[in-house]
């Protein structure tokens, strides 16, 4: 029996519909339950609920045998993965997005910028040229412009009705993301039969 790791959140519903679709989980897991690792009944996958941030660390240390998380958390964590699969769901974007009127290209203090992804803004900018002060943020970063506390963000736009309902426009993307199915490295060499079955399955949409 393989160990995966799944998402709570943007990309929970979507991933276990896949594993549904695909006979690899029987149901979903109860909503209402805390438990944070249960078995499925079809007996083919324990189930490990983890933040989408923590996704990668679950594999790479080796408690699970496999995830699924977003490019972007790949990308910013720079992890020792294999990502063999683009799961074609949970399709977002990295934009840089600020209060109307806002112009990189006009804008001359130092830019402070509020996101969850420091490792990408920061290589972003500098490969621009550009020096910037991150501000780290954890959540409703659309927020920090509204408030005075960024000039802008960098953060996922799916809807983009976060951005709309706060008044907020998108300036540039410079990410495009979706979900990934990660794989311990030395797990993806010993072979194991199972992990074969589930990449081949996830593979055919
Ligand atoms: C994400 C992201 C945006 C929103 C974008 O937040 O940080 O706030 O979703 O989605 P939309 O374009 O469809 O409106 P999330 O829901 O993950 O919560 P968070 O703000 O607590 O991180």
């Amino acid at each position: 029996m393989l160990t995966l790791a799944l998402p709570k959140g943007r990309l929970a519903d979507d991933s276990i519909q896949l594993l549904i679709r695909k006979n690899w989980l029987e149901d979903k897991p109860n909503d209402k339950s805390k438990e944070l690792k249960f078995l499925d009944p079809l007996g083919k996958l324990n189930i490990l609920l983890v933040r989408a941030q923590d996704v990668p660390t679950y594999v790479t240390g080796q408690a699970a045998d496999a995830g699924i998380v977003g490019f972007d958390v790949i990308k910013e964590g720079n992890y020792d993965l294999v990502y063999p699969l683009d799961l074609g769901i949970g399709k977002c974007r990295l934009s840089i997005a600020g209060n109307p009127g806002f112009d990189l290209k006009k804008h001359l203090r130092k830019l402070r910028v509020a996101t969850k992804y420091p490792g990408i803004t920061r290589e972003y900018f500098f490969s621009k040229g550009m020096s910037c002060e991150i501000i780290k943020l954890y959540g409703s970063i659309e927020l920090a412009p509204l408030c005075g506390l960024a000039d802008c963000i960098v953060d996922i736009v799916e809807s983009g009705e976060t951005l709309k309902a706060n008044g907020l426009v998108e300036y540039e993307t410079i990410l495009q993301s979706s979900a990934r199915l990660v794989i311990n490295r030395s797990s993806l060499y010993t072979g194991r039969s199972e992990l074969i079955q589930l990449i081949k399955d996830l593979e055919i949409n």
